[in-house]
């Protein structure tokens, strides 16, 4: 998977006097089957997240509240992301390193996968990412 495999979703916005909505569905705007979510918050400033690569696991992040970059890195280009809108998402496949960085203060990242947690599905070693690339075996 390359840079050009990620994609910024437009989100559906229901704009209304008491207020906006937005949302996702899997297999839609969400291009695969949520299997887990989670989120991150209270982030101390200047504290970096992620760091790490996936196997199999595809992502889709949303800063609900916010403003947050998130860097993406094939192994040959690096791209970064800004999320800083609630009706935006980041679609990001397997087997690309990412960090999220900059958060801004009470950011919320929410995040979905596309498998359970799993901690073998994790490549958290740089050099270790760069030589499974080069061997295209992610
Ligand atoms: P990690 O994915 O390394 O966080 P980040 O990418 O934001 O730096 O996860 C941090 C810890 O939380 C790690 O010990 C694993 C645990 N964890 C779970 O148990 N389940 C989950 O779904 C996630 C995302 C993390």
């Amino acid at each position: 998977m390359k840079i050009a495999d990620c994609k910024i979703v437009e989100l559906p916005k229901i704009l209304d006097a008491r207020g906006n909505l937005s949302f996702a569905e899997q297999n839609k705007q969400i291009p695969f089957e949520i299997k887990r979510t989670y989120w991150i918050y209270d982030v101390p400033g200047g504290e970096s997240r992620g760091g790490h690569a996936f196997r199999e696991n595809q992502e889709f992040v949303i800063a609900l509240s916010g403003a947050f970059d998130v860097v993406v890195d094939d192994g040959e280009q690096k791209k970064t992301f800004t999320l800083n809108r609630s009706y935006y998402g980041l679609y990001i496949p397997k087997g690309l390193w990412r960090t999220m960085e900059n958060f801004s203060t009470n950011s919320l990242a929410l995040e979905f996968g596309s498998i359970h947690y799993d901690e073998q599905d994790y490549i958290r070693d740089y050099g270790d990412f760069i030589k499974l690339k080069k061997d295209g075996k992610i």
